[in-house]
């Protein structure tokens, strides 16, 4: 049977520990956050596909066949879309049925190339409205699975850290051989916050760069990793126990390594020393950097951090979402 109208929303990400240092083998620490993707699938009269980021300003007709899009938008939202139509193969092999003649709308009240992992959410929220559309129910674990699948075949790269968190939400614990994931169960809110610079950081340069420097310097750099990977550990310690003032003050050494690795930004840094000055117990970068996003652990001193952080850029609460994607089918 056809449904009417299904949507599917899929929460964002921060990272809070290990960024960088997870491409090397390390560990990472990382929380789905309440901003979202909401992408909506409802049928056309036609056969075509229309996709349509209306927030955005892009919109185009994608073809699954030719793997194309016909659309005038800018690069980066374009880019966006090719995670949709990615996603919407995936969904025609997988159930072994012809997608077409449907209308995907897709809202994301997140900013987009913040390191927040909107490309991930939309994925995730676009795989599991599209199967469902189609009278299928996906396992959560397949749907991260496809959805980490997609990221691969759009970026090239990818960690599965963005998949896992936007399909199951929580907090996540990513182990050294990147294969096993561990959810933990946080007893308490993480009051944090979110700063973001209107320059994109590019997550594959950004990458490449730190692998330079780690090829140029590995006697320096490997060291950098290991105290980075020493962070993790005992933050994840110090999460389990609650312990607010260990928390931030490794957040601020993890910060001090990412800037050894050179994805530092001036604007990312003012963001940094501003929350600390308005009490966050510790701030770093979240994400690739370059660009990008900062967060900021502030027990008790929300709203005096984001002000701060409003008069320079944009800032916002990030609440932990403990719900990964979600559908609801009307109709
Ligand atoms: O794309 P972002 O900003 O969420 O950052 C990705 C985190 C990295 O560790 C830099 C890369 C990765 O794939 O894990």
């Amino acid at each position: 049977m056809i449904l009417i109208q299904v949507t599917a929303r899929a929460p964002g990400k921060a990272i809070l520990f290990g960024e960088h240092a997870v491409v090397f083998g390390k560990p990472a620490i990382a929380v789905a956050v309440k901003r979202y993707a909401h992408v909506t699938i409802t049928p056309r009269v036609d056969s075509e596909i229309y996709a349509e980021a209306a927030g955005l300003e892009v919109s185009g007709y994608l073809d699954l066949e030719e793997e194309t899009i016909n659309t005038q938008a800018y690069k980066f939202e374009t880019g966006l879309l090719k995670y949709v139509l990615n996603a919407l193969k995936t969904i025609e092999n997988r159930i072994n049925h012809e997608v077409k003649g449907l209308n995907v709308a897709v809202e994301i009240d997140m900013p987009v190339g913040s390191g927040l992992g909107s490309s991930a959410a939309v994925t995730v929220a676009t795989l599991a409205a599209a199967a469902r559309y189609y009278g299928q129910e996906l396992e959560l674990e397949e749907v991260a699975k496809l959805a980490h699948h997609v990221e691969l075949g759009v970026q090239g790269a990818a960690s599965p850290i963005d998949t896992t968190l936007s399909t199951y939400g929580g907090a996540i614990y990513l182990s050294p051989d990147a294969e096993s994931l561990v959810k933990l169960h946080l007893e308490y809110d993480l009051p944090l916050v979110i700063g973001h610079t209107k320059r994109e950081g590019n997550t594959g340069e950004l990458v490449l760069s730190v692998k330079k420097r780690r090829d140029k310097f590995p006697e320096i750099i490997d060291p950098v990793f290991d105290s980075i990977e020493g962070v993790t550990e005992e933050a994840r310690r110090a999460l389990q126990e609650g312990s607010q003032e260990r928390l931030g003050e490794l957040m601020n050494i993890n910060h001090g390594l990412l800037d050894a690795l050179g994805v530092n930004t001036e604007p990312l840094s003012r963001m940094v020393y501003l929350a600390r000055e308005k009490g966050a117990l510790g701030s770093k970068i979240t994400g690739a950097g370059g660009g990008g996003s900062i967060i900021a652990y502030c027990p008790g001193k929300i709203e005096e951090v984001i002000h701060e952080l409003q008069l320079v850029e944009e800032a916002f609460p990030a609440e932990i979402s403990p719900d990964g994607v979600k559908i609801e089918v009307k109709g």
